[in-house]
């Protein structure tokens, strides 16, 4: 069967589903931000301070051409979609679940995280990068879930029932 990519914002839950959907499938598991961190050997938020964002968005694109388009779920960094050619490749592959996640229900889960630098880049209005996203999260989703209140088995289930 073809890949299930998850996409959404930051604290959306991507991870912690991919792996849910992983035991409950019996698939493999990518996470685009992890394939980076192997192969160029830098934390995330090493790749911003030193390369800078637009440098990371090219690992990241490179990274999501390397994915395996069959019977794997992958877990995407929430800024995927940021590029056009990015977008056009996730419609591409067709089962691609947005994550939706309300701005409250994000703040709770971030709070006190560390390891996203745009979450942590105080000049940087998140809500509004929310905001600017969600159009581009809803262009590629073949599927949208509303995960407020859910528990990632609950979520893992509804994904199961609707590819
Ligand atoms: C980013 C999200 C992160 C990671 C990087 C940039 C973003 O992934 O790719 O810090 O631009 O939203 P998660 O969505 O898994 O936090």
């Amino acid at each position: 069967m073809k890949s299930i990519y998850l996409v959404g914002f930051m604290g959306s839950g991507k991870t912690s589903v991919a792996e849910y959907l992983q035991k409950e499938l019996g698939w493999g598991l990518q996470d685009t931000d992890q394939m980076i961190v192997d192969q160029y050997e830098m934390t995330i938020p090493t790749i911003f301070a030193e390369k800078g964002e637009t440098e990371f968005r090219n690992y990241e694109t490179n990274m999501l051409h390397t994915t395996t388009t069959e019977n794997t779920i992958i877990a995407t960094g929430g800024g995927i979609i940021e590029k056009d050619e990015n977008r056009q490749w996730l419609k591409n592959q067709g089962n691609v679940i947005f994550l939706q996640t309300s701005w409250e229900e994000i703040g709770r889960r971030l709070q006190h995280d560390s390891s996203r630098p745009i979450w942590n880049n105080q000049s940087r209005d998140k809500q509004k990068l929310l905001e600017d996203r969600t159009p581009k999260y809803l262009e590629v989703a073949s599927y949208v879930i509303q995960t407020d209140n859910k528990t990632e088995e609950q979520i893992a289930a509804e994904i199961i029932s609707n590819i």
